[in-house]
């Protein structure tokens, strides 16, 4: 996904902590264990994770056996990230932001980053995280696309967010958004010209949620954390009547997961 032009609201999930853990996925474990697989990152590799958040890829890359240097800028997203890894030893949780980070933990067999990457400044990111790389090391980037089923998402797009565009998101369209902002994405990190070419690919996994995770859910997306506490009672509560009235009380989607992993070039 392409960097954000306006960048001002880097911080608003940290407004929203326990919607965010409550209502993000986690990074699929298998997925990140294949990727580690097929980059060849032996178990014990000490890898950078930007935007770690309360830990959504964070679990995956432990259970991979990756080492892992978390930044979180956010500091209530960096208490409660602190708290779910608190015994763990092979975690190292930092307050930078990416650009700002000095690098002092040394180099990086590779650097991580899921719906998070596109917080970053593009005239540093890319060529920072090769500079942080171990030669040839990888830059892996996902993004997580979740939906409603079609029915559902079109009824909800017509009651408790028709006056919320950025939620409504519209199911006939869709993939070919996602498919546009991805291929966007990898254009700029062509224009680098750090990176080897990139390989990139989709994975879909079910989503099932209760109405409470929902609505969490849908409040850790910026859009929503930036609004003041009456808008966000406002959102559950036109969420809660309008799934009311349809009689639904669990909520089913797909999430389309895009991972994108390109080798740093050598000199
Ligand atoms: C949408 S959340 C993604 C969190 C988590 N990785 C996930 O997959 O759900 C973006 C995270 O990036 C962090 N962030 C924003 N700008 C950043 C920057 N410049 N450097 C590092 N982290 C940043 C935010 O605090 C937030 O936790």
């Amino acid at each position: 996904m392409k960097a954000n032009t306006n960048r001002s609201g880097r911080l608003t999930f940290d407004r929203v902590v326990d919607d965010y853990d409550t209502g993000r996925p986690d990074l699929p474990a298998p997925l990140v264990a294949d990727i580690v697989r097929s980059i060849a990152l032996p178990a014990g590799s000490r890898v950078l994770e930007v935007g770690a958040a309360t830990g959504q890829l964070t679990r995956a890359l432990r259970a991979a056996r990756m080492r892992v240097v978390a930044l979180e800028p956010g500091q209530h997203l960096r208490h409660r990230l602190a708290e779910r890894f608190g015994a763990d030893d092979g975690i190292d949780i930092l307050p930078d932001f990416f650009e700002e980070y000095a690098g002092a933990e040394g180099s990086f067999g590779a650097v991580w980053s899921a719906n998070a990457f596109h917080w970053v400044d593009p005239a540093v990111s890319y060529r920072k995280a090769a500079e942080l790389m171990e030669p040839a090391g990888h830059l892996v980037l996902i993004w997580a696309y979740p939906i409603l089923t079609r029915d559902l998402q079109l009824r909800l797009n017509e009651t408790a967010l028709a006056n919320n565009p950025n939620s409504a998101w519209d199911p006939d369209t869709y993939e070919d958004y996602i498919n546009g902002v991805t291929a966007a994405g990898r254009e700029e990190l062509a224009g680098c010209g750090c990176f080897e070419a990139a390989r990139h690919w989709w994975m879909t996994e079910p989503l099932s949620f209760d109405v409470d995770t929902y609505i969490a859910f849908l409040t850790s997306y910026g859009h929503n954390a930036a609004l003041d506490e009456t808008g966000r009672q406002q959102l559950a509560s036109d969420v809660r009547a309008a799934l009311a009235g349809l009689g639904a009380d669990r909520l089913e989607g797909t999430n389309h997961i895009y991972t994108c992993v390109a080798r740093a070039r050598t000199a």
